[in-house]
This record gives structure tokens, sequence and C-alpha cells, in this order.
């Protein structure tokens, strides 16, 4: 099984409160569905999540009960989107279904719980994807907290020990400055335990669930659980598509 988490910068328009990217959606799940490999989805929230996560700093957890509304109301937007995604995968022939995981997990001081895994590896059984995504979670310790869809990656690739793990963004993979801002900035295509430290960690991104840099640490110790951990360009037609059926595609491979 191939584990793919599609970042909230490919299904949403990040820019824009509740803005799903419908056409490039449907084009990734296309493509996932004619590689003819068994894949598993997880997605991001976008702008259904971040946007009124940061307004009302939901990623420090319960501080105030006037952060109560803003809660729910990230809960019933990324929903929304997961019902968007789990749409297109089905119009492509993969039946999927929606788990959100504020529903079915808690969280202990930002991190989640999944000891009850039964239904997730019982629906994997017969043959239906069970799609979890960045949601908030009810915490132990904080009250609520941000479960990254990255976090949701973590514990499937635990459950399934997925051959391959894909972080599907907007952009080529991680490089040595922010490429959309410098123009010399190179793709680094190997990150290794040994090349780790000379990575920039300046290379933080807006968003509340951390930059790239955290990220990379995150892939690493997945690789705890898979042969190959990839960062890869959604946004460029067939790149999925070529990756997964195992041809030499622009990304960056993380290994142990
Ligand atoms: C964020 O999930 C979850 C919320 C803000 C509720 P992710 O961190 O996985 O989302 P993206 O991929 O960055 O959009």
């Amino acid at each position: 099984m191939i584990l793919i988490k599609l970042g909230g910068s490919v299904i949403t328009d990040k820019s824009e409160y509740r803005k799903f990217d419908e056409e490039q959606t449907s084009r990734l799940c296309k493509e996932m569905a004619s590689s003819g490999k068994n894949v598993m989805v997880v997605h991001g929230a976008g702008s259904f999540g971040h946007v009124i996560a940061k307004k009302y700093s939901l990623q420090k957890g319960l501080e105030d009960f006037s952060q109560i509304p803003a809660v729910v109301q990230v809960q019933y937007d990324v929903r929304e989107l997961s019902q968007y995604v789990v749409k297109e995968l089905m119009k492509a022939g993969l039946p999927a279904v929606s788990v959100p995981p504020g529903s079915c997990f808690v969280m202990d001081n930002g991190r989640l719980i999944a000891d009850n895994d039964e239904t997730i590896k019982a629906l994997a059984h017969i043959g239906i994807m069970p799609v979890l995504f960045g949601d908030v979670v009810a915490d132990r310790s904080k009250g609520f907290g941000i479960c990254s869809g990255d976090q949701a990656m973590e514990v499937l690739a635990k459950i399934f020990k997925p051959d391959k793990i894909v972080f599907i963004s907007d952009v080529d993979g991680l490089f040595t400055a922010d490429p959309k801002s410098d123009k010399d900035a190179k793709l680094i295509e190997d990150v290794t335990n040994e090349n780790l430290g000379s990575i920039s960690s300046e290379l933080a991104v807006a968003d509340v669930t951390g930059g790239i840099r955290g990220k990379i640490e995150e892939m690493l110790s997945m690789c705890n659980y898979t042969d190959e951990c990839v960062l890869l360009n959604g946004t460029v037609p067939g790149r999925l598509q070529a990756f997964l059926k195992g041809e030499q595609v622009t990304c960056t491979r993380v290994r142990a």
C-alpha cells in the first residue's frame, strides 16, 4: 500500500477561506486510480482549517471558552472539505469514507492517541479506504488540540507499514532556500539524518502546524515504518501517477 497525504496547498486555495480546488483534487484522484496501485489518502485542512485556527490561536489548546465557537467551526469546515475529497475519490473509482480523527480518537498534550484502531483496520480489510484528515481533536491535557494530517499519516504508517509514503504539496520538494522568493534555491534530492543539520530552520511556513524542518524530522521518524518517504509536487499534471508507477520523478526522498 502507498500512503499519500494531499496537502492543504493542493486541495484548497490557502489564501481564501474555504476555497476547495475541485479540479486539482479530481485530477490527483484520477492519477491515483489509473496507477493501479493500492493507495490510502490522508488530507490536510488548507484554508478550511488554518485561517480560523490561526485567528483564534487554536494550536495553543483551550485558553478561553470564547475559542469554542471557532473550534466547532473548524471541525465543521474540515468535515465538509473531507466530503469533497471523498467525493472525488469515489468518482475516480476508489471506495473511500471520511474518518474524522476528532470523532474517533483523543489527543494527549498535542499527540494523537490512536489505540482504538479497529474501525480503520476493519474498513481497509473490506476494501474501503478510511480517509483521515487534519482536525481539531479533544485533548486530555490541553482541552483540545490540532491534529495535523501529518500526525494522522504517522498513525496510519504505524498500523499499515506502507511500501511508500508520499507528501503532496505545491512545491517540488525541499529546497536550500524558499523557491517562491529565491530563484537560486536548489532542490535537495536526498535527505538523511546526516545532512539534516545543514537544512535551514528558516524554511518555516506560516501555518499553525509547524515549518518544513519539523516536517522533515517527522518524515525521518516515519522511515521506521516504510522504505521510502517522499515530498512531491502535485500541481504538475502526471507527476504523482508517474511516481506511483515507479518512474523517476522530481522530488525529495527522505531516508533514515
Ligand atoms: C491542519 O492540518 C489541521 C487544522 C488546522 C485543523 P494540516 O497541517 O495537515 O493541513 P495542511 O496540509 O497544512 O493544510
